[in-house]
């Protein structure tokens, strides 16, 4: 019998790169579920069964895990630091898609459940310096996750390990670390920061412009894990025999100055930089340690940051080249 997965979130990011993996596999049937208007997902393909409805509501959650194996929950409603900060409630209410997600499992008798946590789970007070030690998975504890969205994680990841605990769904939990690559948002509001700063780049170059924006004094520091080595890092805990919760992002810290100018050597285009002091800017260091992971699963990121921007900054280049069909990568369109 050919296993049954669903793809939360499979209009986003992270989801549509994951059906856009598995659709190859004909051994699996694909049930996807985003709420935005099908012709706003990233990508979509028609031998999936795409449905577009609002996974905070129980009904419709019971709907789409009918007779399903596995799950993989990539639906939340945020953004990058610009959303993330400026809708607290919003994030918090993806605790609804979650809750309502797990308790349909359980009643559909699912067997595998995946959610997709954040590093913004991590205590604020380790990463108030600029470059940090990269985080474990133990430095989420004591809790002072990052507010709104990051209380949201954590509560999940904890409601997804008693739903193991107490009714014997087997759960996964990885915890993402500024994950980046083509066919994601650049523009709009919910841009991250690897997207936004290639947008930025190109469109100053094509307007003979040598200024860019820049949120903060640029040199808050990151680690930005490409999407390839997302996929892998996820489908390799998704088939451990491991609860725990694993860190899948990359080692590479780097300042956001340090970012541009890998961007600035892609482009072959040297800027300046405005920076915005009164913009986001959330903590102040972040990176992530991988040694537990690697040592339990045996995953490692591959992709070096210029290697993944270099593919990034194209498709973003191509994609405001060619100016068709990209408002759903600029817009919002979750209702
Ligand atoms: P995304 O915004 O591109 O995709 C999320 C999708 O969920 C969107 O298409 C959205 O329409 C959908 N969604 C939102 N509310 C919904 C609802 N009520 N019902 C159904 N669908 C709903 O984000 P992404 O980058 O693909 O992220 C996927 C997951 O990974 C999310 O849980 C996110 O919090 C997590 N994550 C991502 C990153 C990152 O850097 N991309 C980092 C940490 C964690
Ligand atoms: N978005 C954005 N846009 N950020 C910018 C910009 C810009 O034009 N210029 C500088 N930055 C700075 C931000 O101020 C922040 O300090 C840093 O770049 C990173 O910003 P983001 O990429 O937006 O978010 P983040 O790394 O703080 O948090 C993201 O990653 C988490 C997981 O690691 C968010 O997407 C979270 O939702 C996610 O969970």
């Amino acid at each position: 019998m050919r296993k049954k997965i669903l793809i939360c979130g499979a209009g986003g990011f992270i989801g549509g790169h994951l059906v856009s993996k598995f659709i190859k596999n004909k051994d699996l049937e694909i049930v996807c579920a985003d709420i935005k208007p099908k012709e706003y997902w990233f990508q979509i393909f028609e031998e999936a069964e795409n449905h577009s409805l609002d996974l905070k509501d129980y009904n419709n959650t019971l709907k789409v895990t009918k007779s399903v194996n596995h799950i993989f929950n990539l639906a939340c409603n945020m953004g990058g630091m610009g959303f993330i900060e400026n809708n607290k409630a919003e994030c918090m209410l993806s605790v609804l898609i979650n809750t309502n997600l797990l308790r349909a499992a359980v009643e559909n008798k699912c067997d595998k459940y995946l959610f997709s946590s954040s590093a913004c789970v991590y205590n604020g007070s380790k990463q108030n310096e600029t470059f940090i030690p990269g985080l474990k998975e133990t430095d989420a504890y004591p809790a002072e996750p990052e507010d709104g969205y990051g209380w949201e994680k954590l509560f999940s990841e904890r409601m997804c390990r008693h739903f193991t605990e107490d009714f014997g769904l087997e759960t996964r939990v990885v915890r993402f670390h500024n994950i980046y690559g083509p066919v994601g948002t650049f523009d709009g509001g919910r841009e991250k920061a690897p997207a936004a700063l290639c947008r930025k780049i190109i469109k100053a170059k094509s307007q003979n412009s040598e200024i860019i924006d820049v949120w903060g004094d640029g040199e808050q520091t990151r680690s930005f894990l490409y999407i390839d080595d997302c996929l892998d890092g996820m489908l390799k805990v998704f088939n451990s025999n491991s609860s725990e919760v694993f860190n899948i992002g990359s080692e590479e810290q780097v300042s956001i100055n340090q970012m541009i100018d890998i961007i600035q050597d892609i482009a072959k285009h040297k800027v300046n930089k405005n920076y915005q002091l009164d913009k986001p800017k959330g903590v102040r260091g972040r990176s992530s340690d991988n040694s537990y992971v690697t040592k339990k699963i045996g995953w490692k990121a591959e992709n070096s940051l210029k290697e993944g921007l270099t593919k990034t900054y194209k498709w973003i280049s191509q994609q405001l080249d060619s100016g068709t069909n990209i408002d759903k990568f600029c817009k919002s369109n979750i209702e």
